[in-house]
């Protein structure tokens, strides 16, 4: 979405009312600082990348983002103040594995760590400190500083897992953990990337490790929303007033002429002062400025590049799994779905297994209709929990490469070269323009309390501006 501030001269036509997480918490500020504001937003629902599907009995599934966990101090802070609440990620029972074509099941691990041979483990652990260490001298606030930035970005993750991993088991893992925290194969992303991303995940008081990204316990993956995370973007949205939020307002151009900007939308022109562009960098770059922004911000949005990303969720009519045992925290080496949990709402008055189609798998079904999608979606829920999950009553499947204003996800992020040359240019801003969303953040980069707490500083940074 798009949030101009200080409104000099608003011509648009009455449209149909109700942005994404960053625009609705840094309009929030601005609201609260009694500034008039507008909200410009492409879709016909507020949320961005965060969405609900509805069900019968006012049930929801998240088609979009979904936990939340320990150190995500921003989004918990305004789920509480919106009252909202949590519950835990189902984790009773065995946990599964697919690996070689063979189904293991295993006491849910703190480590997420499935029972492989000893050498296997002691790779992954020395491995995962390794990282963890590299990561903890890694600034969120400038990762290009760092006396190895340019050695740490001139390599892919892919290349660093050469370079350290000799077993096979502790390679599947691994892989296993970057596709389904950044969606992307690790031959995408720069290892300085990573790093940055590791060590924003965290708080103030905390240190980021690859375990807080992956884990359910005491991790990324602990908690989740009662009613669904899209009830925060709705909220906010209710409390922002539907006056000041034109849906359905894909903003197409910002013009800078004599000390104003225009911002242009499909079904209104706004003046302003100060404008917020609070989306990806690849969405960013799809608005035309006048004047031209600079080359080295135009070049960052052409470089970071979206997660290709696809979430499925299978419904059943009760969680018939927990009876047997398991609780389809399911990790797999083949298959359309290579992650899944239990996504049963809070008092499971019906059963869903969630599963992401990530990276590759993605790719090789985003020109494959729906049936073809649903059957690759069943065949690996199958694999992984037996005949049982042949029959859901309903598969939801949300692709999100195929979202005009998404394309991909769950994030933009950065492949080699791309921090050390162009990485200042993600949040600095342009005269009166300035640029929110989750990749912006020093904190949880990519989640939801990312977004948030850049919201917050976009929105500092226009009052500011306007003192
Ligand atoms: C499948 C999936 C799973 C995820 N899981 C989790 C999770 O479990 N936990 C977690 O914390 N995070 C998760 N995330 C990430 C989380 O959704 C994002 O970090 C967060 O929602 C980003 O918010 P944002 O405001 O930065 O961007 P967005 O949500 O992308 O908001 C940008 C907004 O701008 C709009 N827009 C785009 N172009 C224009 C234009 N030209 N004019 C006007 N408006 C425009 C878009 O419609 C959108 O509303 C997940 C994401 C996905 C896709
Ligand atoms: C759970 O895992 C343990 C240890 O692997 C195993 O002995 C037990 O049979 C499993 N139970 C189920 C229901 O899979
Ligand atoms: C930089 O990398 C080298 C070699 O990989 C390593 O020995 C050194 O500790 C790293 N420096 C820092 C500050 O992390
Ligand atoms: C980056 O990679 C190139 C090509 O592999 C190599 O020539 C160069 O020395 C590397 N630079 C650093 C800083 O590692
Ligand atoms: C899977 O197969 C590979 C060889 O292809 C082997 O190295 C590995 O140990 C096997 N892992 C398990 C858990 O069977």
């Amino acid at each position: 979405m798009v949030i101009v501030v200080r409104v000099i001269y608003p011509r648009f036509s009455k449209s149909a009312f109700r942005g994404g997480l960053s625009g609705l918490s840094a309009a929030k500020d601005i609201a609260a600082a009694g500034k008039s504001f507008a909200i410009l937003e492409a879709r016909d629902r507020v949320g961005g990348r965060v969405l609900n599907v509805n069900l019968l009995d006012g049930q929801a599934e998240e088609a979009g983002a979904e936990f939340v966990g320990p150190t995500q101090d921003r989004v918990l802070a305004l789920a509480d103040s919106l009252g909202l609440t949590t519950y835990p990620t189902y984790r009773e029972g065995n946990c599964s594995m697919l690996r070689n074509g063979t189904l293991t099941t295993y006491p849910f691990q703190p480590s997420s760590i499935p029972p492989l041979s000893t050498e296997v483990l002691l790779e992954l652990l020395s491995f995962q400190s390794d990282l963890n260490s590299m990561a903890a001298g890694v600034s969120t606030e400038a990762p290009w500083d760092h006396p190895n930035a340019s050695i740490w970005d001139n390599m892919t993750v892919a290349t660093y897992l050469d370079s350290k991993i000799t077993l096979s088991d502790s390679r599947f893992l691994l892989e296993n953990d970057i596709t389904s925290v950044l969606s992307t194969e690790p031959n995408e992303p720069s290892l300085l990337y990573l790093l940055a991303y590791i060590a924003g995940g965290a708080n103030k008081k905390t240190t980021g490790t690859i375990g807080r990204l992956i884990n359910v316990a005491d991790g990324a993956q602990e908690s989740r929303i009662d009613g669904g995370t899209q009830l925060l973007p709705l909220k906010l949205a209710d409390g922002l007033g539907s006056k000041n939020i034109h849906l359905s307002n894909p903003v197409r151009k910002i013009t800078l002429e004599n000390d104003q900007y225009t911002v242009t939308s499909d079904k209104m022109q706004i003046s302003t002062q100060q404008v917020i562009v609070a989306m990806s960098p690849p969405m960013a770059g799809r608005i035309s400025y006048y004047p031209l922004l600079p080359a080295g911000r135009d070049q960052l949005t052409q470089r970071m590049a979206m997660g290709a990303i696809g979430k499925a969720i299978a419904i059943y009519p009760y969680p018939w799994w927990r009876k047997l045992g398991l609780n389809v925290q399911g990790l797999s080496d083949s298959g359309s779905i290579r992650v899944t949990y239990d996504n049963s709402p809070k008092e499971a008055s019906f059963g869903a297994i969630m599963g992401f189609i990530e990276a590759d798998e993605m790719r090789k079904l985003d020109d494959s209709g729906e049936k073809k999608v649903r059957a690759q979606v069943i065949q690996s829920l199958v694999g992984m929990f037996g005949d049982q999950a042949a029959n859901p009553t309903r598969v939801i499947n949300q692709r999100w490469d195929a979202e005009e204003f998404s394309r991909g996800g769950p994030v933009a992020f950065a492949p080699p070269g791309v921090l050390t040359e162009y990485g200042p240019h993600l949040k600095a801003p342009v005269g009166g323009i300035h640029f929110a969303g989750t990749e912006t953040s020093l904190e949880w980069a990519g989640h939801m309390d990312g977004a948030i707490s850049s919201g917050e500083r976009v929105a500092a940074e226009v009052l500011m501006a306007l003192k």
